[in-house]
């Protein structure tokens, strides 16, 4: 199984470490270092198997090369997958972190790496303890450039103007009725800048307290996880995990475009088939979540201010998507097959 997945990957490298004391796997991907260092955020959770860990690794150290591909950013793909056991024992998170961050200390610079699902800019303060300087995102206290959630999320917000721009003519989203699933790090910065825009918000999310602040305190109408595909909107926008749009869910889907912050989030390539048929337009993922990841390297490791990094967010996920949607309609294809022919043409032409 694991042997079959690796012979079907296209990327360069894997690292394994099983960590003997908390029983957790670290899998990091290396799927390209041909536009610069292989970087991307580390993931920390449970998994059903190592083999699920390394099959998440894999497809999302590819969406981190296509990401940077796209707006030719010179970093690489690569990926992290922390996959703890499920009796994993909170006590021993700052042990395991720097065990971690020694690993990619070794490595010597071939993998970069930020946050992720499960991981904060307060786990890459205490990652970077041992693994500096190849960490990046720690908090602003400690020396980094904080949470790369509001420069994910602005991308996102540019993306769904884009959408708008090509479904309406206008890029305006003034009562343009918006389900963003998810108020995590970047959902949250999102629905904001929706709200601002003068969008009619909805979001869905299951975790209780996040549901209490953002219907009870913030006054976003809430969908409930059973109704989220099925509820009608303009615009659908997956800032949650990945792997959300199968047969099943395509089907029930009401909206007229997605685009979102999530990683990954077609389960399988011809699900951009089941979204055109359907006549939904798709952003796809990596072209408009590029934001967090561009903006604290190009500030921590290229010198760019915040206001120097945001102008790069804004016209690169303009220019990228612009470009996609026109090539896609060019050519008769999916948005997606449109996306992956721009990363491979920057891929092959070099940095
Ligand atoms: N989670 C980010 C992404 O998927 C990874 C990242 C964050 C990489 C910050 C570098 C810096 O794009």
């Amino acid at each position: 199984m694991i042997e079959q997945l690796l012979k079907d990957w296209d990327g360069e490298t894997v690292v394994v470490r099983y960590d003997r004391p908390t029983g957790a796997w670290i899998f990091i991907a290396i799927h390209s270092t041909q536009l610069g260092p292989a970087t991307g955020g580390t993931r920390l959770k449970s998994y059903t198997s190592p083999e699920a860990a390394i099959s998440d690794v894999l497809k999302l150290a590819a969406g981190m090369t296509y990401k940077f591909a796209v707006p030719g950013f010179p970093r690489g793909g690569g990926k992290a997958v922390i996959a703890i056991p499920d009796d994993f024992d909170p006590q021993s998170r700052t042990d395991l972190r720097r065990r971690y961050g020694k690993l990619i200390q070794q490595l010597g610079g071939l993998f970069y790496t930020g946050p992720d699902v499960g991981t904060s800019s307060t786990d890459m303060d205490i990652i970077a303890e041992t693994g500096a300087p190849y960490i990046h995102s720690r908090t602003p206290s400690a020396g980094g450039a904080g949470s790369s959630g509001p420069a994910t999320a602005m991308g996102v917000f540019t993306g769904i103007q884009v959408v708008c721009e090509q479904l309406f003519g206008d890029a305006s989203l003034e009562g343009r009725r918006v389900l963003v699933q998810g108020v995590g790090d970047v959902g949250e910065s999102l629905i904001e800048h929706l709200r601002a825009a003068g969008a009619e918000v909805l979001f869905s999310e299951v975790d209780e307290k996040l549901i209490r602040r953002f219907r009870d305190e913030l006054g976003f109408q809430f969908v409930p996880a059973k109704a989220v595909y099925s509820t009608e909107c303009d615009i659908f926008s997956p800032c949650a995990l990945g792997g959300v749009f199968n047969g099943d869910t395509v089907s029930q889907l009401r909206c007229r475009a997605i685009a979102g912050g999530a990683n990954n989030q077609l389960a399988g390539p011809e699900d951009a088939e089941r979204l055109r048929t359907r006549g939904i337009l798709y952003a796809p993922d990596y072209v408009i979540n590029v934001g967090g990841a561009m903006a604290i390297t190009g500030i921590e490791a290229l010198g760019w201010s915040r206001e120097e990094a945001m102008r790069q967010v804004v016209t690169s996920i303009q220019g990228g998507l612009r470009q996609v949607f026109e090539l896609a309609e060019k050519e008769g294809i999916t948005t997606e097959g449109a996306a992956l022919r721009v990363a491979e043409e920057h891929l092959s032409t070099g940095p």
